[in-house]
């Protein structure tokens, strides 16, 4: 069942929007060669903390998941796709490619956000796969507007990732979210115009394309249980933005 929010609802995810982009620049602009993933996800969580947040990602557990997430940020390099559990041993360094997802429970209501990351230096290859993964995010917003359809998103962001000769994930989709972390309608990185459900104003979902250079097949490491993986070993990227559907078209919240 898709969930409308109300004005009031609209208020506070407003601020939490807010905040959330700025804990995630802050963490971003932390993100250079020779620091762990795990001192970025310690500055994430403590920068929720202190402007009255919960990092909604800790110890988040549905009954597909074999354990409980145990971080407040998702850090996934190369080739992990989604969903990399920070870790001390893990130190980022020049020419990682490096994707940046967190969540934030605020005033009752949550927001979800990522964004990837070249660290230091790389080729022009790897800066044009990136600077595509965020264009396909960009132009699934702008398919957004009350009246249109789930899959015109879906469409939207497929259609840009394809023609500039990179591939979306299938298995795992952008989704509803407000007043949960995950909410209905799921939200696919790939489909077709005018299919799927119908964007209502007021409705709130999740984008959050993810782009592998190579295939996209992808597989869930079994060692962590968390953390998923391109089959072909290829780099991937992950954007995501928490919208509300307007009249208009969308308004992104979580930009800072
Ligand atoms: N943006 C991701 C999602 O919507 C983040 C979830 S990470 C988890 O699935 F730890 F909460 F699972
Ligand atoms: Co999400």
């Amino acid at each position: 069942m898709t969930i409308l929010k109300d004005k009031k609802e609209i208020e506070a995810l407003r601020d939490g929007g807010k905040i959330l982009a700025s804990v995630l620049k802050a963490v971003m602009e932390e993100a250079k060669p020779g620091i762990s993933s795990l001192a970025l996800n310690n500055l994430a969580e403590k920068l929720i903390r202190e402007a009255g947040g919960r990092p909604s990602f800790l110890n988040y557990k549905t009954v597909d998941d074999k354990s409980a997430y145990p971080a407040s940020l998702c850090v996934s390099l190369n080739s992990e796709v989604v969903h990399g559990i920070p870790s001390e041993e893990k130190i980022l360094k020049s020419g990682d490619v490096a994707s940046f997802d967190i969540g934030m429970e605020y005033k009752k209501l949550y927001t979800d956000m990522a964004a990837t990351k070249l660290i230091g230096h790389g080729l022009a290859k790897t800066e044009n796969f990136i600077k595509t993964a965020k264009g396909s995010l960009e132009k699934g917003i702008e398919a957004a507007r009350s009246g249109a359809r789930v899959g015109d998103i879906s469409f939207a962001v497929q259609s840009f990732a394809e023609k500039s000769g990179f591939e979306v994930v299938k298995k795992l989709v952008g989704h509803g979210i407000g007043r949960a972390a995950h909410e209905d309608p799921e939200v696919p990185n790939f489909g077709k115009k005018g299919t799927g459900p119908r964007l209502e104003e007021g409705l709130v979902i999740a984008i959050e394309p993810m782009i592998t250079f190579g295939k996209s097949d992808v597989f869930l490491d079994k060692t962590d249980q968390w953390t998923w993986k391109t089959k072909d070993d290829s780099m991937a990227a992950h954007f995501e933005h928490t919208i509300i559907i307007t009249k208009n078209g969308a308004e992104v919240i979580t930009r800072a």
